[in-house]
């Protein structure tokens, strides 16, 4: 059967975990980009193509046939697996996408020692073009003449291209949800690897970016590498003779349905603990992935900074920091995990008495706990060194009827929510120290009249539309 609309992402909208009984359990995937799209694929006819991730998604790929699955809990929607072979994807997921693609795009390398392209890295590009060939193969399999697809991120920056050779009829689409280099710093890419991603995502007819300053980058770096026919207000790249529409769409946050989940029992129940273990304190709240580009050893360094200037809010303040597992695979992250931990101890270390615990670090997943976490903030600290769009700066303010966000004007949502946030420069940890001063002592009007503000801008671009946009597009 094919389909008119399909979308293909690496993680998927669910993932099954095998026991060792051999039964499958299914559960939501996670991550920005998934929690974004699922609420849109939600009672649609359109096909998502995802990699099998795990040994349980492996497994329920088998099961059925071409890799198709009928899954629960999405009416209509269907989703196929791809079963790559695990090293393939290893090399693909970990090694290019995460450690090659990631660290460019959000400026992570410490460039005296990373990043080395090798004959190492080679066999791990291979192993990327085979991946995105896995999905541009799937895609073409699946897609009826003429339909629409849309292929998201970093990566399947191969995929636009690879499909339009197999393809010409299908109109394709690619959306980066993180942000995108300037030109010096992509240019640490071997050339024709940074040749071959940007010539990769023009295959596509669209190409999707979170803010205009992504964008504009994408841009830049297609004249500066490729010698691409830029248009930039007119925003087109032309390149061999094609030329790709370059599109801004921001991704905001479905505000009814995140209320309606903040509204269930276990949320209630989280509440009421944390109220006990909070007490009357004013609440600094983060909430992410330990994922490097976030900044939470910074964040903890900002709040040890402002308690050594405010000894007046000692035993008056609490930091809920959650910081959830991620990409442990990963060395930097691993070791980044082990810094936050440090930080948070020498923060507890020095302040701790019987009766106040300055910091609590949550470090394993527990959404209703963020969510109560949200609810409860005084003061909500997003301080990535840079992101695409930051979906914890729009949830927060939706949740919470009163909460100052101090805000990295390095994320994508600083040009949507930077006019109501105190704004900070992720790097300087005295100037993040200050804000959030300023952030508990902002008077109770002046948060509740920002926050109304800030909600209002999280809610403006919910992910139907989002999603309703690029197909348009497309047409
Ligand atoms: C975040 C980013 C997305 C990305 C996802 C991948 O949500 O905003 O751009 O696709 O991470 O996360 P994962 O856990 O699948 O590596």
């Amino acid at each position: 059967m094919s389909s008119n609309v399909l979308i293909a992402s690496n993680r998927g909208p669910v993932s099954f975990t095998l026991s060792d009984d051999g039964a499958l359990t299914m559960r939501r995937g996670g991550g920005g980009l998934v929690s974004g799209l699922s609420e849109a694929f939600k009672d649609s006819d359109m096909l998502w193509v995802c990699a099998a991730l795990s040994d349980g998604d492996r497994s329920a790929a088998r099961l059925a046939p071409g890799g198709r699955l009928d899954q629960a809990g999405y009416d209509t929607g269907r989703l196929r697996m791809l079963d790559i072979p695990p090293a393939t994807f290893h090399r693909a997921y970990n090694a290019v996408a995460n450690s090659t693609l990631w660290f460019v795009n959000h400026l992570l390398y410490n460039t005296p020692t990373m990043p080395h392209f090798d004959t190492r890295f080679r066999r791990e590009w291979a192993s990327y073009q085979e991946y995105n060939g896995a999905f541009a193969l799937a895609l073409a399999e699946e897609a009826a003449h003429g339909a629409k697809v849309m292929i998201q991120d970093y990566h399947l920056t191969l995929a636009p291209a690879m499909l339009r050779v197999e393809r010409p009829d299908v109109r394709i689409a690619h959306f980066s949800h993180t942000p995108w280099a300037p030109p010096e710093y992509f240019s640490l890419l071997p050339d024709d690897v940074a040749a071959e991603v940007l010539s990769g995502i023009l295959g596509a007819d669209h190409a999707g970016f979170l803010t205009s300053r992504w964008a504009a980058a994408f841009m830049d770096c297609c004249a500066a590498i490729l010698g691409a026919r830029v248009d930039r207000a007119g925003r087109t790249v032309t390149y061999e003779g094609r030329t790709t529409r370059v599109g801004v769409h921001g991704l905001g946050v479905d505000g009814d349905a995140l209320r309606a989940r903040a509204a269930e029992p276990d949320v209630e129940a989280r509440m009421t603990a944390l109220k006990e273990q909070v007490g009357d304190r004013r609440l600094i709240v983060r909430i992410d992935r330990t994922e490097l580009s976030k900044n939470i050893v910074r964040g903890l360094m900002a709040y040890r900074e402002f308690l050594a200037d405010h000894p007046e809010w000692h035993g008056r303040v609490v930091h809920l920091a959650f910081a959830y597992p991620s990409r442990h695979d990963l060395p930097e992250y691993r070791e980044y995990t082990a810094a936050v931990q440090r930080c948070a101890k020498e923060i507890e270390d020095a302040y701790a008495t019987e009766e106040w615990d300055p910091l609590i670090l949550n470090v394993h997943d527990d959404y209703p706990r963020s969510l109560a976490a949200y609810r409860l903030a005084d003061v909500l600290l997003v301080n990535p060194i840079r992101d695409g769009m930051n979906l914890v700066a729009k949830e927060g303010p939706i949740l919470s009827p009163r909460c100052a966000l101090v805000l990295s004007r390095e994320a994508g949502a600083a040009t949507e929510l930077g006019a109501d946030s105190l704004l900070v420069n992720p790097f300087d940890v005295s100037g993040t120290a200050a804000a959030l001063h300023e952030a508990l002592i902002m008077p109770e009007d002046e948060r509740a009249e920002r926050c109304a503000r800030l909600r209002a801008a999280a809610t403006a671009l919910p992910p139907r539309r989002w999603l309703a946009e690029q197909l348009a597009a497309l047409s």
